[in-house]
């Protein structure tokens, strides 16, 4: 008996003694693969400063002499040929990938910035300094606490990019860019990873609240202002995801099959009206394959289009740990690895030594990481204080939210006048949302929800309805408890909805002057929205905005619904119930008040929608081609891809939509097509009501050296100050190809303006923008003929048309 227990306990400890020395080896192959394998570059900060003739320098390469790079006076390109000539073959290869996952993890090293998403790696022989990166479109996301620190780092969340696109105010988009890079500036973060300017090809992708429309105009625009903000502080951006990343389901080896036509004329136009527009220190190249062939690993795109077609000087980094062969990305102009890892670095040497990738290659990509380098605060020896100014953020975030939410109906409702007592009614007007989840993330300090707006504008919030929230959170404790760390990357947190009782309403109708009803939706990284229970209404919804509405309406008491959503839902079967209905997005920490600044009459409503609102799904014609089973990435699932890279599926196990997606609408996407198809939609693109209204006085059109000068006057005729969105479209008559019926080609904000007040607003139009891809010769044609030139409040209700004969 003794023997056989010895011998179990020996099987028991072999048994875990094997599983500690896996566990060890795996944990020691992951760290040095892909966290910290940088040993003997660390970032110096002990670079002696020298005089020589007067002039103070930090001797980097600790020569004693006045090297060129060194000297601040020297043109940038000058200093970057100077130290790329000290710099030996291992140095180039390595400035190539970043310097891991350590800091996104908060492994990080003296001098690091916890949560920083990644990083170029310093070159310290040369007294190079390591470089910081950090997501991202809504505001920076870095870790909010650090150990043995008492103090915080919180920053401030801004609206998602699909609320700042309805503002149509690039003035405004620029002011939210420049806050954004005042607080990169104030932490240390040199390069902001944003903004996120992908079309909205279907209102499902998990990721469209980063991005900005179904148009490429209004994306470029917005993104051109968002970059301009930024960089204005010296501090970079990062341009993503380049190109054609319109779906996060299979997302690192889906293919993309698209025409030449729809990328030039929709994918690659908001991305060329950025670079033109404001020259991003950076682009991101996606995960997706476009014709079988990575973003990244493509030449056609990175070296070709980008570079010699539109003169992109700024360099290419991947997407986190994006495409497959390093080599073949640096050659195609994918100048940086990110986050980078110890594979990548072998790889690079390995194809240098067998001559697959060309020193002309290395030294260029160095070449271009240098010049940023050079570029950033840290090379300046900027001293940064991390106190951002985040209450002066704070307001500059509540006024973009407010003017990029969008008044979607308003009858005789709004503004508030008498209304007292208000009856905040569904979960999300307690639990309200404040960004979409992963990348897109922020680590903010608070976020004011509707009912803290409400009680900090001096409105009373109906306690009946207020007391059934409170025991339901009770009662449901779990379902609130907030996925945090790693965890909230990839698990959007949609608490349970309340489902009221007939007594309940009854009671809250008897005790209140209106409803407030808020519907939420949470989307994010990793995953793409599904059809039922998320872009419909759920059954719980429907019940609640059909009895709430029923109820309130029989004592002649008004609902108004507020959306706190981060992308399209149906609206089309319920929309005719409510009062008003207020599309709030998701508008960063302030959004509660935000929402109250409109609904109290402080702000008029000025948003428009920048995609339509269809009846159904499928009246897009993408929806024929768009994953309809969408599965979420998990922690895990990441970790595992990491180490194991998944293979390609072979040919004949390819799954439409996961492994492959036809992009068989072609330019007809958004308006393009409804438009064209003369579809009925919920709401069109373009729109959005005012408080007041105002008068367009016919419009002047004068052509002159290559482009259409267009002016008109805008006057305010109602009682409200407001501000009005002017939209510029063109239509080709009898076109002799098939081209959407009307493309959007300018547009105008104007400022505030007082009753009666009126401002010339013209923009001008480019006569080649007129112009459609014509794959016969592979170049842009413009047809000749007549054009209508058309001025419109939305793509739906023209003002005006004239025609020109170009
Ligand atoms: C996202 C990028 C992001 C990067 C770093 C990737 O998963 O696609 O948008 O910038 O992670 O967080």
């Amino acid at each position: 008996m003794k023997k056989k227990i010895f011998f179990f306990l020996k099987i028991v400890v072999a048994f875990i003694v094997l599983i500690l020395s896996a566990s060890i080896c795996s944990f020691w192959y992951v760290n040095k693969t892909f966290i910290s394998f940088e040993d003997g570059y660390e970032n110096r900060t002990d670079i002696p400063e020298l005089t020589i003739n007067g002039y103070t320098f930090l001797d980097r390469n600790s020569n004693s002499t006045l090297d060129v790079y060194e000297d601040d006076r020297e043109a940038i390109t000058d200093r970057v040929l100077d130290v790329l000539s000290q710099m030996t073959l291992q140095e180039k290869i390595h400035l190539l990938k970043g310097a891991g996952m350590a800091s996104t993890i908060g492994m990080t090293k003296p001098g690091g910035i916890p949560g920083a998403v990644g990083a170029i790696v310093p070159t310290p022989r040369l007294g190079i300094p390591t470089v910081h990166l950090s997501d991202g479109p809504a505001g920076l996301r870095i870790e909010p606490s650090r150990e043995n620190d008492d103090k915080t780092y919180y920053c401030t969340a801004f609206p998602i990019a699909t609320l700042l696109a309805s503002s149509w105010n690039e003035t405004l988009v620029y002011e939210v860019g420049n806050a954004m890079g005042r607080e990169a500036k104030a932490y240390g973060i040199d390069v902001i990873l944003g903004p996120a300017a992908n079309i909205h090809r279907h209102p499902l992708c998990g990721r469209n609240f980063e991005y900005f429309s179904e148009d490429p105009l209004l994306s470029g625009f917005m993104g051109a202002s968002i970059v301009n903000g930024i960089q204005s502080n010296g501090i970079g951006t990062s341009v993503k995801h380049f190109v054609a990343n319109n779906q996060e389901t299979n997302r690192v080896l889906n293919d993309v099959i698209v025409s030449d036509r729809a990328m030039h004329e929709i994918y690659l136009k908001g991305f060329e009206h950025i670079v033109k527009r404001s020259q991003p220190w950076t682009i991101m190249s996606s995960y997706n394959k476009i014709n079988g062939v990575y973003t990244s690993e493509s030449e056609w795109l990175l070296t070709n289009i980008l570079r010699n077609e539109w003169g992109f000087k700024g360099l290419v980094m991947t997407d986190w740990f994006g495409g497959k062969n390093s080599s073949s990305q640096i050659s195609a102009g994918n100048d940086l690895l990110e986050p980078g890892t110890n594979r990548q670095w072998k790889a690079l040497t390995k194809a240098v030594k067998n001559g697959e990738l060309s020193m002309d290659a290395i030294d260029r990509a160095a070449k271009r990481i240098l010049t940023l380098i050079f570029k950033t605060k840290k090379m300046q020896n900027y001293r940064f204080n991390n106190t951002p100014d985040l209450k002066k953020h704070a307001g500059i975030t509540r006024n973009s939210a407010a003017e990029g939410m969008v008044l979607l109906k308003n009858e005789n409702s709004l503004p508030f006048t008498n209304e007292k007592n208000i009856a905040l009614l569904g979960i999300t007007s307690y639990e309200f949302i404040a960004g979409g989840t992963g990348s897109g993330d922020v680590n903010e300090a608070y976020t004011i929800s509707l009912e803290e707006g409400f009680l900090n504008a001096g409105f009373k919030i109906n306690k009946t309805a207020k007391k059934i929230v409170e025991s339901h959170q009770k009662v449901n404790s779990d379902g609130f408890v907030k996925p945090q760390g790693l965890d909230a990357i990839f698990s959007p947190f949609s608490p349970p909805e309340i489902i009221y009782t007939t007594d309940q309403i009854n009671n809250i109708v008897a005790t209140s002057d209106i409803g407030v009803l808020t519907i939420g939706r949470n989307s994010g990284e990793g995953g793409d929205r599904s059809e039922k229970d998320d872009f419909l209404l759920t059954k719980t919804e429907q019940e609640m905005i059909v009895k709430f509405t029923d109820a309130f309406h029989k004592k002649n008491k008004k609902v108004i619904v507020v959306l706190n959503i981060g992308g399209v839902i149906e609206t089309a079967t319920w929309k005719h119930l409510p009062d008003a209905i207020l599309l709030a997005w998701q508008g960063g920490q302030e959004g509660g008040n935000s929402v109250v600044d409109i609904l109290s009459g402080r702000i008029n409503p000025s948003g428009k929608l920048p995609m339509t609102f269809p009846v159904k799904l499928s009246d897009h014609e993408s929806h024929k081609n768009f994953p309809k089973n969408p599965k979420m990435i998990t922690l895990e699932g990441l970790v595992k891809n990491l180490i194991f890279p998944p293979s390609e599926t072979p040919k004949a196990d390819k799954v439409k939509d996961e492994d492959y997606t036809f992009y068989h609408e072609d330019v007809f996407v958004g308006y393009r097509h409804f438009d064209s198809k003369n579809l009925e939609v919920s709401f069109p693109f373009g729109f959005g009501l005012s408080y007041t209204n105002f008068e367009y006085s016919p419009m002047k059109l004068k052509i002159k050296n290559d482009t259409i000068n267009i002016s008109l006057n805008i006057k305010n005729i109602g009682i409200f100050p407001g501000k009005e969105v002017v939209q510029f479209y063109t239509e080709k008559v009898n076109s002799t190809i098939k081209r959407p019926t009307q493309e959007l080609k300018s547009f105008a904000k104007t400022k505030l303006l007082e009753n009666n007040e009126s401002i010339n607003i013209s923009v001008k139009i480019p006569i080649k923008e007129l112009s459609y891809w014509n794959e016969t010769i592979n170049d842009w044609s413009l047809e000749k003929g007549v054009y209508k030139i058309k001025i419109g409040e939305s793509s739906r209700s023209i003002r005006q048309v004239l025609e020109v004969n170009l």
